[in-house]
């Protein structure tokens, strides 16, 4: 019997006990907004990573890398809008002090707003819907007015000067700018040619008014986007072969597809043709996991006017000349990680008791085979268990576990999702054959030892 409903305290409390991920800075009383991941998560977020970049690169011939700096010249989000318009609308709770956003207190009661609009627009509907609202930590209705608050973080990066917050450097806000400035370097050294994508992954970094939703909205995290530069024309056309390619990715790593859904964005930013996220059922609701976005010509014209360089392109067989137009994919690693935990978290009753299981697509799970000796403090049996963990492990992240009976030790490897799960046996011994376990039938077979490497190919492929 299997049962999936439980709350985002349940996900949060497997990460911390299983070593996925831990409150950053604990001992000393934590740190607002924050992660780290632990070594079962930094394996399922390098995985999430690498699967992206497959998608996104390996596969895709004309779609290349970058890795640009975190710190770039301040200019360049001038030139973007973040300096004057990145933003959010902050209120405070004039009974406990506490800060809110005020586009996620009308949410709550329904109203809908969102940070594009102008705190002006944002006043109007706040003092309207005031007796509705509650502040989430005191339950008072008595706010401050609503101002911007803008979400870039400043560093005295190579200003030696005390009052430096005047004139800062930004840590990046979103990736994507480093792949526009860096868009005609990577004209002029490779062979891409229009249309032609640049990917990257890379640390982000925003001042976010409230985070109180795990690792969904921190204020350090990691964004795996990829802009592609079109002809104008083509523009519309290939933002809707994106829509389909993302769409199936999700599909294709196995997230249920009920728990996905498109949400169209009807208050376009000014230069935006047209806006989706990609929408997860979180344990607190549906909501944005990915954007995908059509922008114009807007980001290069941007940097072309601020820089005074020529960014427009010229098209080698025909003689044109434009501007490119820019169509982006935008999601996070931490708010991909938390879709993975969700969907793949499980609940079963076996034998009277409650047994969780992670059923992470293999490819996505941290430790692929464990090995276990039946009894450790059995040499021989120690012994051969370690023999097959240490010729697994060349091909797999495997872990060598002799701790606590073989029962518990299935339940400490269906929490963190290994799909395999290797005994060593006093039969083992005298055949050479080793019980394996799969994770989600939990049905068990005797494979001989030599017979492994190209069982564990086919079940792991
Ligand atoms: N370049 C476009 C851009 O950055 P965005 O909608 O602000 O667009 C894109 O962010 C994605 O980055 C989001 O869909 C989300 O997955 C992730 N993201 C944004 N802010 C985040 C935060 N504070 N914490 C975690 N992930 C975040």
């Amino acid at each position: 019997m299997s049962n999936t409903s439980f709350t985002i305290d349940t996900i949060i409390s497997l990460c911390k006990r299983r070593g996925f991920v831990y409150p950053s800075s604990e001992i000393y009383g934590g740190f607002a907004a924050v992660y780290d991941y632990g070594p079962y998560g930094v394996e399922l977020a390098n995985a999430l990573k690498r699967e992206w970049w497959k998608s996104m690169v390996q596969l895709r011939e004309n779609i290349v890398g970058l890795d640009s700096g975190i710190f770039m010249s301040p200019k360049i989000w001038v030139a973007s809008g973040h300096v004057a318009g990145f933003s959010d609308p902050l209120a405070e709770c004039k009974t406990c002090h506490m800060r809110v956003r005020v586009d996620h207190l009308l949410e709550s009661i329904n109203v809908a707003a969102d940070e594009k609009m102008s705190e002006e627009e944002m006043n109007t509907l706040f003092s309207e819907q005031r007796k509705q609202v509650q502040c989430p930590t005191c339950g008072g209705n008595d706010f401050t007015d609503a101002r911007k608050f803008n979400l870039l973080v400043k560093s005295n990066l190579g200003n030696f000067t005390d009052d430096w917050s005047k004139d800062p450097v930004y840590l990046r806000g979103e990736t994507c700018q480093g792949i526009y400035v860096n868009y005609k370097n990577v004209l002029s050294s490779t062979r891409v040619r229009i249309p032609f994508g640049i990917a990257q992954i890379g640390k982000a970094f925003r001042n976010e008014i409230t985070a109180r939703q795990f690792i969904f909205r921190t204020r350090e995290f990691e964004q795996m986007e990829m802009q592609y530069f079109t002809h104008p024309d083509q523009e519309m056309v290939e933002y809707e072969k994106l829509r389909e390619y993302r769409w199936q990715y999700y599909l294709d790593l196995g997230v249920k597809p009920e728990n996905l859904q498109w949400h169209k964005h009807e208050r376009l930013v000014f230069y935006a043709k047209e806006a989706y996220d990609i929408e997860y059922r979180y344990p607190f609701g549906f909501k944005e996991l990915e954007g995908i976005h059509a922008r114009g010509d807007y980001d290069l014209s941007q940097h072309a006017k601020h820089s005074g360089q020529d960014l427009s392109y010229l098209d080698q067989k025909t003689g044109e000349t434009y501007v490119p137009h820019i169509v982006e994919s935008s999601v996070g690693v931490g708010r991909t990680f938390l879709m993975i935990l969700c969907d793949a978290y499980t609940e079963e009753e076996v034998n009277g008791e409650k047994r969780v299981v992670l059923k992470l697509h293999h490819r996505l799970a941290p430790i692929k085979v464990a090995v276990f000796p039946l009894l450790r403090n059995k040499p021989e049996l120690v012994g051969l268990a370690r023999k097959i963990y240490d010729t697994l492990k060349v091909q797999y992240m495997c872990e060598f576990d002799d701790n606590g009976n073989v029962g518990k030790r299935y339940r400490r490897q269906d929490e963190i999702g290994t799909p395999y799960c290797i005994t060593v046996d006093f039969d083992s011994l005298e055949d050479h054959t080793v019980t394996v376990r799969d994770r989600d039938t939990m049905k068990q077979e005797r494979i001989e030892i030599s017979h492994l490497p190209t069982y564990l190919v086919d079940k792991l492929k």
